[in-house]
């Protein structure tokens, strides 16, 4: 079912391929391929691009430069640790940009306090405060993360996004920065925060979850059921270690699952297959070819039984038609398949198989291939060539 704007809360849609991505261990990307990869995130309609880390390299301030002078349909984000040379440096780099947004991070968890940046609660809620008011002389559109926040007193998270908003942030984000969470547990924080935060009825709430336990999705999707309303999320799911919780996902799981999840993006789905297959070569890391929504085999079907299925109706075994998100369904041949199949796909590609001949085609067909793993659109025609008596003309194999 499609979702119905009228009737759905719309979730904001941060995408960080650019950013969190390209941070994925051998990932990064050329500034050419950075911009086409932002050029279609904005025709897919993501509300909110993070284009990269300023103060990391000369090279990503120059890249996100580019891309907030040349992107202009979508706000774009930069990141900035909370210190002035770090937001500067955000500021700078987003100076062309037609709506810019400086996200300003500091760790909460008084693990990341004590063992990384070595300071108190007391002095990480003065940087809340300090950055969130310079940050604002470069754009009044400001994020700020608890880095860490799933791991963190969750009371002291929400005195962050108290000063954070106080201080003129629009946004806030919990990050689940190491994917230790479970969905109870982001329920749980989502509704502390929303009781907790002070002005929070003013502000955006954002997720950002990572998938190292493999719940980045279902942990965004429970984030979103308590309240938040942006979803920070990458193409393919890349990022540090296991990634990020993957954009196609979250967008794909509101529209197959209105039922119990009414909400909308305002992504085009069709253009998913696209996004997918650019950032895989931009990043030389190949698609898993099991990988919901975009993976090779997402809409593929291999045993008779589901094949039949699909050919009878294919809502027996897709949940989403393949076509919505620019992908094809596609039925692979092997020795698990069934009659149906191997003759729907052979007529497909042009063999004149008569009713008759049915029987006698398929099981030469599967005879061939229980030395096979698949068996090619060429390997069909060839067998068909030789059982079919002179009625197709043979090809190279
Ligand atoms: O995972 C994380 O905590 C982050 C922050 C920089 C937002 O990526
Ligand atoms: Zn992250």
């Amino acid at each position: 079912m499609a979702a119905n704007d009228s009737l759905t809360e719309r979730v904001l849609i941060f995408d960080t391929t650019l950013r969190d991505g390209e941070e994925s261990p051998g990932a990064t990307m050329t500034p050419a391929d950075r911009l086409r990869v932002a050029e279609l995130l904005a025709e897919a309609r993501v509300d909110c691009i993070e284009a990269g880390f300023p103060a990391a390299s000369a090279i990503t301030a120059r890249s996100v430069a580019e891309i907030a002078k040349r992107v202009r349909s979508t706000r774009i984000a930069a990141v900035a640790r909370c210190t002035y040379t770090d937001i500067e440096a955000a500021g700078a780099a987003l100076e062309g940009a037609a709506a810019p947004r400086i996200h300003v991070v500091v760790a909460t968890s008084d693990l990341h306090l004590t063992k990384k940046l070595r300071i108190t609660r007391e002095a990480a809620l003065e940087r809340v405060t300090a950055s969130v008011r310079f940050a604002r002389r470069f754009t009044d559109d400001i994020e700020f993360s608890a880095e860490d926040a799933s791991r963190s007193d969750i009371d002291f998270v929400a005195d962050t996004f108290s000063a954070a908003i106080k201080a003129g942030a629009k946004t806030v984000s919990f990050p689940d920065t190491v994917g230790y969470a479970t969905p109870e547990d982001m329920t749980a924080a989502i509704n502390r925060i929303r009781e907790r935060t002070v002005g929070i009825e003013n502000a955006v709430i954002s997720v950002h979850t990572h998938n190292d336990l493999g719940l980045a999705t279902a942990n965004a999707l429970a984030a979103v059921k308590a309240g938040a309303r942006q979803v920070e999320c990458t193409i393919n799911g890349i990022g540090e270690r296991a990634g990020n919780c993957a954009l196609e996902e979250i967008v794909a799981a509101f529209y197959v699952r209105q039922d119990v999840l009414p909400y909308t993006s305002g992504v085009a789905l069709q253009k998913l297959a696209q996004l997918s297959a650019t950032v895989a070569k931009a990043t030389r890391m190949a698609v898993q070819k099991n990988k919901a929504i975009v993976g090779a085999n997402a809409f593929a079907h291999e045993s008779g039984i589901h094949q039949d299925g699909i050919l009878k109706d294919r809502r027996t075994y897709e949940i989403l038609d393949a076509a919505i998100v620019g992908a094809t369904t596609l039925l692979t041949i092997s020795r698990n398949s069934g009659r149906h199949a191997i003759v729907t796909r052979a007529r497909e590609i042009g063999c004149p198989i008569d009713e008759s001949e049915e029987k006698a085609f398929a099981a030469a067909v599967i005879d061939f291939s229980q030395t096979r793993t698949i068996v090619t659109d060429n390997d069909l025609i060839a067998i068909a060539a030789r059982v079919l008596g002179g009625k197709v003309e043979p090809v190279a194999v």
